[in-house]
């Protein structure tokens, strides 16, 4: 198992770091354009092995041949946001990062599995797989692992349980029209409105949906980092182990909810062949307009894109 990292900032960093503690690849290529900065991190990351007790090999380039053969590709480059910036700030830079980047990689790998981690997330998603080639199961987005984690770590702090316990779905696209599903959230299969008042549940949703943003404010200068990593992992471990986890990942719907060829946040089964199964879940007439509002914005955007790139 081969896996390349493009982008040596925080998230991917990160995420490659994480990779090797999990030992999921025998060798992970951290890519990233600024020189020196993939060579050192990814230096430092592999002389942590012996201690972290992992023999992943760990290259940093900025050479794309180097990611030649790679099963996945986790794709994290572009800007991040800064305090005052919608994740819809970033479309036509990033757009034009992540074709160039999705270009450059599948040079190299012939038929591999793409993790999208740049925003706007669900839309350059749509970018990666229109630029790869790829079939749509190949590309996915992530984006509902990262705002359910954040939706279930607030619910066990919120009643004092452990995190494990909290099975949550936030649906939707990864923006402010995010739809966390309350009617699926439960605490060890109790649902979560036995558990928690309306007007609390209703606090979560809303820090829930502003948890990105949350982290910019304070940080700054960038935003969230070890969550959106320990996210993209967690797909790429359900992929690597081919554990069939039903997860939320952006994927592209062709009909189901009504939403057709548009790349949104849905819960998937993700397994060696990527996305396996969409399901298909019953939603509430609120959760579906959300869900479908949601889409229509990511639409929006994708044709804007398609446009400028026309
Ligand atoms: C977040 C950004 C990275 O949700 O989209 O933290």
């Amino acid at each position: 198992m081969k896996i390349t990292v493009v982008g040596a900032g925080n998230v991917g960093a990160t995420a490659a770091l994480r990779i090797a503690e999990k030992q999921l690849a025998k060798e992970v290529v951290l890519i990233d354009i600024v020189e020196g900065v993939p060579q050192g991190k990814a230096l430092d990351m592999y002389e942590s092995g012996p201690v972290g007790l992992f023999d992943t090999s760990i290259l940093g380039s900025n050479d794309y041949k180097d990611s030649a053969n790679s099963d996945i590709i986790l794709i994290t480059a572009g800007l991040a946001r800064k305090p005052g910036m919608t994740r819809e700030d970033l479309l036509n830079k990033n757009a034009a990062i992540i074709r160039e980047v999705t270009t450059q990689v599948m040079k190299y790998s012939e038929n591999p599995i793409i993790i999208m981690v740049s925003n706007p997330l669900d839309v350059m998603t749509y970018v990666a797989h229109a630029a790869s080639g790829l079939s749509k199961e190949r590309v996915i987005g992530m984006a509902g692992v990262l705002d359910t984690a954040r939706f279930r770590s607030f619910i066990a702090e919120a009643l004092n349980v452990s995190m494990q316990d909290i099975n949550a779905f936030v649906l939707g696209g990864h923006g402010d029209s995010m739809v966390p599903v309350v009617k699926y959230t439960n605490v060890a299969g109790i649902p979560l409105t036995e558990l928690l008042a309306q007007d609390k549940i209703d606090a979560i949703v809303e820090r829930t949906r502003n948890g990105g943003i949350e982290i910019v404010n304070h940080l700054k200068t960038g935003s969230a980092f070890y969550a959106p990593a320990a996210s993209a992992v967690e797909m790429i471990e359900a992929i690597v182990k081919d554990r069939k986890r039903i997860l939320p990942c952006t994927t592209c719907l062709e009909g189901q909810f009504g939403i057709d060829n548009v790349f949104v946040g849905v819960p998937v089964k993700l397994g060696k062949n990527g996305v396996e199964q969409i399901l298909e879940i019953n939603l509430d007439a609120s959760e579906l307009k959300a869900l479908r509002d949601s889409a229509a914005i990511v639409e929006e955007n994708c044709k804007a894109i398609a446009a400028s790139i026309a």
